[in-house]
């Protein structure tokens, strides 16, 4: 049996005839770019996040540097993240001359630890920047006190983490701005790049809809220096027609994970994913670790079993920020995590029988 870790193909059967019309529908209307199937998934996402306003953007990077740039973040600022996430996280921070300052995460959950951030404060700092990564929230509770003693914005990286909660609120509903990935990959994806900042600041939504457009508060009327970050209409079009299916599709890949979580229990070495009782996990990915991970991976690779490494180096390893001056040992639950994490396959159309598969081999493996 082939296990691809994800399978795109299967998802757009299923929708092919609702996606069509929506495509063909932005065609006949010429709205190439923003126009109204992006405005109608903007209320949507925002609506379904529990929050007054969505800006939809061309990516996920788009959707951190652009509230970042709206919040005024600037050349000599510190923005505190952490350096298990994809590079985008901190490439925003750096391409507003800021400065990445990272703090190591938590070994069960991957996300911020937040006892580590107060030590990382300076005179400079001026933002959080939380990863809820694998789908799965950071503590978002103790971080926005953290951050409202110290009078700080809080850019929440909500790329992997559609619809996740945290203690009963959603995701961006906590801090300044949320922003999201709908790479095609991701649990909502679209069909090429596109992103969205969610956030319950009128004055921020705003600002961020103008820069969006360079800008422009009408047709050539520029108050402030913006950038292209808009999306594709037939981005909006689809990604309307998929938010329809994305609760469902979590439920679906949280089964799978609960699956996994019974199948795999006790099994070698292997750490399971830990859900902390105040999270809905939307599961993204769902990330074992194991000290023979790259033995195992070898292994299901013969089996037909696709697997990733999210991420096998942290950032503070990655030539790109070598210039930061951190070295191996900084972040030691970064660098364990980077050694021994491996994503298995988990999308909302995996069959039953393709869980036990991937399980039983994984079980071999370890005979
Ligand atoms: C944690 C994280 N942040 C940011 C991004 C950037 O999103 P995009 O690839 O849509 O620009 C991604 C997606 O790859 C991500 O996983």
């Amino acid at each position: 049996m082939n296990v691809p870790i994800v399978d795109l193909k299967a998802q757009h059967s299923a929708l092919k005839a609702e996606l069509d019309e929506a495509m063909h529908s932005v065609i006949n209307s010429s709205s190439f770019i923003l126009g109204k199937a992006v405005s109608e998934f903007e209320a949507a996402f925002a609506k379904a996040h529990n929050v007054k306003h969505c800006v939809a953007v061309g990516s996920g990077t788009d959707a951190l540097h652009l509230p970042l740039w709206a919040s005024r973040i600037s050349p000599g600022d510190e923005v505190i993240t952490v350096p298990y996430t994809f590079i985008a996280t901190a490439e925003v921070i750096s391409l507003l001359g800021a400065k990445p300052v990272f703090v190591d995460i938590e070994p069960q959950t991957y996300t911020m630890n937040v006892d580590a951030i107060e030590k990382a404060i300076t005179p400079k700092t001026k933002a959080l920047m939380p990863v809820h990564l694998y789908g799965q929230a950071a503590q978002m509770e103790a971080i926005m006190e953290i951050a409202r003693s110290h009078h700080f914005i809080v850019i929440e990286d909500a790329a992997q983490a559609h619809l996740a909660q945290y203690n009963g609120k959603f995701v961006g509903e906590y801090g300044t701005a949320a922003g999201f990935s709908f790479y095609p990959v991701k649990n909502l994806g679209a069909f090429g790049e596109a992103g969205a900042i969610i956030t319950n600041d009128d004055n921020l939504a705003l600002r961020m809809r103008q820069m969006r457009d360079h800008g422009q508060v009408s047709k050539y009327n520029h108050e402030m220096i913006g950038h292209n970050y808009r999306m594709d209409g037939i981005q909006g079009a689809v990604l309307g027609v998929k938010l329809k299916y994305l609760q469902r599709w979590t439920e679906r890949r949280r089964q799978i994970a609960t699956m996994y979580n019974q199948l795999l229990w006790g099994v070698g070495d292997i750490v399971l994913p830990f859900e902390s009782p105040k999270s809905y996990h939307v599961y993204h990915l769902y990330v074992i670790r194991t000290k023979r991970r790259d033995e195992l991976q070898n292994f299901l690779k013969e089996q037909g079993i696709s697997t990733a490494l999210h991420y096998s180096r942290g950032l503070h390893e990655q030539k790109a920020y070598f210039h930061l001056g951190y070295k191996r040992g900084n972040f030691p639950q970064t660098e364990a995590a980077a050694d021994e994490c491996i994503s298995l396959p988990l999308y909302a159309e995996m069959t039953d029988e393709q869980v036990e598969y991937v399980a039983e081999k994984v079980k071999e493996f370890f005979k």
